[in-house]
């Protein structure tokens, strides 16, 4: 029958769906590497990153932070607890 066929299915989807969230939304941050805090807090607008690392002006690290600090305090992040991450991945990709 097809409804034999599609439960199996349907159970798996809604494992999947209750199992997402608590994987997903409370990571402790630790567990993630600057590359996925970039990922996770910019990625979903800014998926070529090239255009977010040449917006960043090419100056000594302390003034990179700066002015990188400055940036993201109004700017949106799609997960706060990554930002400190984030920072260090941006200052790290835009070394030259
Ligand atoms: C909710 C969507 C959104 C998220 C999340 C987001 N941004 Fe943006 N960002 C934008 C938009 C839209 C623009 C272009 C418009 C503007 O300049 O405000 C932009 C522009 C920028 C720029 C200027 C250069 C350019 O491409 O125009 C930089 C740098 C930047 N974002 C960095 C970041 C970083 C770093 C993160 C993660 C902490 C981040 N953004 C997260 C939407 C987002």
């Amino acid at each position: 029958m097809k409804a034999a066929a599609i439960l199996p299915s349907l159970a798996l989807l809604g494992l999947l769906l209750l199992g997402a969230p608590p994987a997903g939304a409370q990571a402790p941050a630790p567990a993630m590497t600057p590359a996925e805090a970039y990922q996770r807090g910019c990625a979903e607008c800014h998926r070529r990153e090239s255009s977010v690392l040449r917006a960043i002006p090419s100056r000594p690290e302390a003034e990179r932070r700066a002015w990188i600090e400055r940036f993201m305090a109004r700017h949106p992040c799609a997960c706060d607890e990554a930002r400190p991450l984030i920072l260090d991945y941006l200052l790290e990709r835009t070394r030259r």
